[in-house]
């Protein structure tokens, strides 16, 4: 099994290049952002308490992620591995995804960091929210999300980098040319199925 953290402030690519690596390498994509969005819409009392912390740009509480992923996980055991995306995004997040791994005998082999200057960040974010429909995706709440990650998620990236997984790409490229940035770092440890 190869599992794999995509990392990476708002609007960074994140959910883009996902698809893109779930289809070469047959990886199964947990995005928590995706599995919130769908609590949300289904009216589900996990979704109504979520919405509050999304629509203001703020860090659903951990516990509420960390028993989504668990579930997750748990739905898909044959699974060639996994591609997290958009979490852990905070330090107890990682810690706590740590120990789910290791019950399954498994880890996190490498974490690929997007890097996208903020200006860029807000230009796509700002695009995207004239056609997503995404509630999050107005100018105040993408400044308030940007702030959270530089308080509370980066420093998951110092997390994995002590542990030497923490590899960084450039995400200001075409998504074809970053998608190539991070499939040579896979490449290293999964060939590709397609
Ligand atoms: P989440 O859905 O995870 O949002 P995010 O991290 O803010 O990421 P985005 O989906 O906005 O961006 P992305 O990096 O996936 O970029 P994308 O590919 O879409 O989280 C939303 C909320 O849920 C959080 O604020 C929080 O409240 C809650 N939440 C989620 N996970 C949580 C957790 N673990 N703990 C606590 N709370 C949690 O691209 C963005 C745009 O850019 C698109 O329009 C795309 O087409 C465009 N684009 C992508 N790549 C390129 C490129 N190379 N060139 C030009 N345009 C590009």
């Amino acid at each position: 099994m190869f599992n794999l953290v995509l990392f990476g402030p708002p609007g960074s690519g994140k959910g883009t290049q996902s698809e893109n690596i779930v289809k070469t390498y047959n990886l199964q994509h947990i995005s928590t952002g995706d599995l919130l969005r769908e609590e949300v819409s289904r009216h589900t009392p996990l979704g109504t308490e979520a919405k509050k912390y999304m629509d203001q740009g703020m860090l659903v509480p951990d516990e509420v992620v960390i028993g989504m992923i668990s579930s997750r996980i748990d739905e898909i055991p044959d699974a060639r591995g996994f591609i997290f995306d958009g979490f852990p995004r905070t330090r107890h997040q990682a810690e706590a995804l740590d120990k789910l791994l290791e019950f399954k005998q498994t880890k996190i082999h490498l974490v690929l960091a997007l890097d996208v200057p903020e200006p860029q960040l807000i230009k796509r974010l700002i695009g995207r929210g004239e056609t997503s429909g995404r509630s999050d995706d107005t100018e105040e709440v993408i400044t308030k999300r940007i702030k959270e990650y530089h308080l509370k998620t980066q420093p998951v990236a110092d997390y994995y980098s002590a542990y030497g997984k923490l590899e960084q790409v450039t995400g200001d490229h075409t998504v074809a040319e970053t998608f190539a940035s991070l499939a040579k770092h896979i490449n290293k440890y999964l060939l590709p199925v397609t």
